[in-house]
Order: C-alpha cells, then sequence, then structure tokens
C-alpha cells in the first residue's frame, strides 16, 4: 500500500469511479496522427534537468499497458540497472529523497514540460504518460474516464513496484500533482486505489487549485470534490480547524483553465510547480504569485468564478 503524502489538485476536477462508458462517435479523421503517436516520435533516453539533474525517460509494461514515465533527480540516486550514467544506488534500497509524481492534463503537455523536473523541497520529479491514444488520464473524455480504475492501478504499481528499481526513493515521503485530467484521475481514482480509507486521507495534505475563470464545465463539480474530501476527513474523526489545515483551496489567479499565473496555461502550470514548497511544506508561506492561497476548504466551498469558457479541457501538444 502507498502513502500519500500530499496531493496537489490544479483544474478542480471530480469524476465517480463508476463512470459509465459513453457512446463515442465513430469515424472522424483517420489521417490525423493521435497525440500518442505524436508523443511516440519524441524521443526517450537519458537528458539534463533545467537544474542540471539527470532525467530517465523510459516506458515500461505494466498491466498490459504502455506506461512511459520520466524521473529526474541527481545522478547518483538512480541505479546502476537505471542507465543512468552515475547511477549507483542499489535497486530496491531506500533512499532520502522523496517523489512528486505529476499527472499531465488531457493532451499530455505537461508530461512532456515536465514543469516538476528541478529537485525541490526535497523531492526528485516524476511524470507519467497516459497510456491512452488522446493521451487522456483515465480515457474516456470530460467527466467521464472509462479507464480509470485500470491507469490508477498502473499508476500505484509504476510507483510501489516499478521506481524502486531505478531510483533510490523514500517510500514515506510521495506526493501526487494533478494537472487538469490528471487530477481528475487522482482524486477520481487513484487515492481511491492507493489510500482507500479515511484515516489515509486524514494524514494526506491537500491543495486545490483553480482560477476565476475555470471552465464553466468543471465549476460545479469543484464543491462537491471539496465537500467529498472534508467528508472523508471528518469520518476520520478531524474538527473544521484540523481540516482546514490539511486541506486547501483557491481560485484566485485571474486566468482561464489552469492559466495560474493569470496568463497561460503552460506558464501557469509551471508556475504551480515552482510554488511546491512554498504552498505544500509545512511552514511555507503559501505565497503563488504573491498572493496567500492557503484558504482553509471548511467554509471555502463555493467559490465565486467569474464567466467560464466552454472550451474542452484537452490541450493541443505543443512540443
Ligand atoms: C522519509 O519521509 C518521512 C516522511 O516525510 C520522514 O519522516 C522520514 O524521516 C524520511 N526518511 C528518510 C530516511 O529521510
Amino acid at each position: 500500500m502507498l502513502t500519500i503524502r500530499s496531493l496537489v489538485v490544479l483544474g478542480l476536477l471530480w469524476a465517480t469511479a463508476d463512470a459509465s462508458p459513453q457512446n463515442r462517435k465513430k469515424g472522424g479523421n483517420n489521417r490525423a496522427k493521435t497525440a500518442q503517436q505524436q508523443a511516440a516520435a519524441i524521443p526517450q533516453g537519458v537528458s539534463q534537468a533545467t537544474d542540471g539533474s539527470m532525467i530517465l525517460d523510459t516506458t515500461v509494461n505494466i498491466n498490459n499497458l504502455p506506461i512511459r514515465f520520466r524521473i529526474s533527480g541527481p545522478a547518483a540516486g538512480f541505479t546502476a540497472e537505471s542507465g543512468v550514467p552515475g547511477g549507483a544506488a542499489a535497486a530496491g534500497t531506500p533512499g532520502t529523497m522523496g517523489l512528486n509524481v505529476l499527472l499531465h492534463g488531457d493532451g499530455g503537455q505537461s508530461f512532456f514540460d515536465f514543469p516538476n523536473q528541478a529537485v525541490q523541497n526535497n523531492l526528485m520529479g516524476v511524470a507519467v504518460l497516459a497510456p491512452n491514444k488522446n493521451l487522456f488520464w483515465g480515457g474516456g473524455s470530460g467527466l467521464q474516464r472509462t479507464d480509470g480504475v485500470a491507469h490508477a492501478q498502473a499508476v500505484s504499481d509504476l510507483v510501489t513496484k516499478v521506481l524502486p528499481g531505478v531510483a533510490a526513493f523514500n517510500a514515506s515521503d510521495v506526493s501526487f500533482t494533478g494537472v487538469s485530467g490528471g487530477s481528475l484521475l487522482l482524486s477520481g481514482f487513484f487515492v481511491p486505489v492507493a489510500a482507500a480509507d479515511a484515516a489515509a486521507i486524514a494524514k494526506t495534505r491537500i491543495h486545490f487549485q483553480s482560477t476565476q475563470q475555470e471552465l464553466t464545465s468543471l465549476q460545479p463539480a469543484i464543491p462537491k470534490a471539496l465537500a467529498a474530501y472534508e467528508k472523508l476527513a471528518a469520518g476520520a474523526g478531524l474538527d473544521a480547524a484540523a481540516i482546514g489545515a490539511l486541506q486547501t483551496v483557491d481560485n484566485s489567479p485571474d486566468g482561464g483553465h489552469c492559466a495560474f499565473d493569470g496568463k497561460d496555461f503552460v506558464s501557469g502550470v509551471q508556475l504551480m510547480a515552482d510554488s511546491f514548497s512554498a504552498i505544500m511544506q509545512q511552514g511555507g508561506n503559501g505565497q503563488l504569485a504573491g498572493k496567500n492561497v492557503l484558504n482553509p476548504v471548511v467554509g471555502n466551498e463555493q467559490l465565486s468564478f467569474k464567466a467560464g469558457n466552454r472550451r474542452s479541457m484537452a490541450t493541443a501538444l505543443r512540443v
């Protein structure tokens, strides 16, 4: 069983694990390459991170799903078997650094940007690519994620069974960041799979971040997500003050979906990744672009939004 230290939920989403299969339109443009095919053309292997760390980009088979992932950290933290030059750790041995595992939004953009690649808060960065032709975590679309359970299990198995052979890390210090469709997988499927009971949730620090001009389709889902997590923590015996310290929410940035810097998706997600320590570390100042975003969820469930827009959550891959 995986211990989840913290969760960052970006572009608030909520889905239930019983999402029914949707009727997908047949046909369409067969000549256009799928997002998955475009991603496959981008080389894997070893490269250098923005902070000089090493990045390994590789694919493994987990439960018959091709799971491509990137992991970054100091060379010495990788195992000899990982193939990263300088990798000296023995496979399966614990390390002192934790992990921050990022699940991208629909279309895969944040996997390739890898905004959490620089070591921060003593966490190695990990990004995982959805095993789906559209690069949608949980498959399906919108709030209906038909393969959510299988994808959540694959992410859990990646962290508990595959990554210990690649790098030495502290398995008690694993955090997750979900962006848009990735946050949907985290909140709707992964948490129930990986940390089934309320007692586990009552120890997990969670920050929910949205924006003023969040997608219209997502705005009503937010109070539901907040209420569901509050209820789990309350069920484990936490009082309102304790819940408010553990679970925080904000939607102050004046931007569209995931434009947390008020400008754009990519730079907004990067700003959130850069602000991880400030927001998630105990005693952090909670600052996101000069504003404290650590509002307790209790009493702040009904966020007020400006008019949202009706675009889909999917972003075309720009690499
Ligand atoms: C692993 O992480 C846990 C949780 O943060 C911490 O209490 C523990 O000291 C860490 N272990 C090592 C060896 O760093």
